[in-house]
């Protein structure tokens, strides 16, 4: 997956996923950072096999690595961070060479993923909306119940 090798070299991933980092170091809640982002890459492609999904896994690493990039800026400037996410993944999708249409689905898979109505759809939409979900592992979380996630959208599964 030459293009996704590319997104993680990428210096504004990089220095996005730094500043995620330096802005959740205090957190009790969930984090942004690297193991998050690849485990949602990781079971959003278990989803697309086992669901026989046919999606190019270089666009599901692609949406996983960038869906919440830009999540400091939800912090600092109160922008939702689908939406900071998805400015910022243009311009790195953009660098990593991937065409406009790969962009558009990708994108849009970022924008809508804390949309619920895209959940039960077997599209990049819905992968990565589910994914995202299984990846939190609420059962093993200190900070649970203090937790501002709706109940349905938190995960007590193992995946
Ligand atoms: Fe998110
Ligand atoms: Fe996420």
């Amino acid at each position: 997956m030459e293009r996704v090798d590319q997104i993680i070299r990428n210096e504004l991933f990089q220095s996005n996923l730094a500043l995620n980092c330096a802005a959740e170091a205090d957190r009790r809640f969930c984090r942004h950072n690297i193991e998050h982002l690849l485990a949602v890459c990781r079971l959003a492609w278990i989803l697309c096999l086992e669901e026989k999904i046919d999606l190019p896994k270089e666009l599901v690493y692609a949406a996983g690595l960038l869906h919440d990039i830009g999540k400091h800026r939800q912090y600092k400037e109160g922008i939702p961070h689908e939406l900071a996410s998805a400015e910022i993944a243009e311009k790195i999708l953009t660098d990593c060479e991937f065409t406009i249409e790969e962009r558009e689905a990708i994108l849009s898979a970022i924008r809508s993923h804390r949309e619920e109505d895209v959940a039960s759809r077997n599209t990049l939409n819905g992968i990565l909306y589910r994914a995202d979900k299984a990846s939190r592992n609420c059962y093993a979380c200190p900070a649970e119940a203090d937790c501002n996630w709706k109940g349905e959208k938190k995960n007590f599964h193992v995946y």
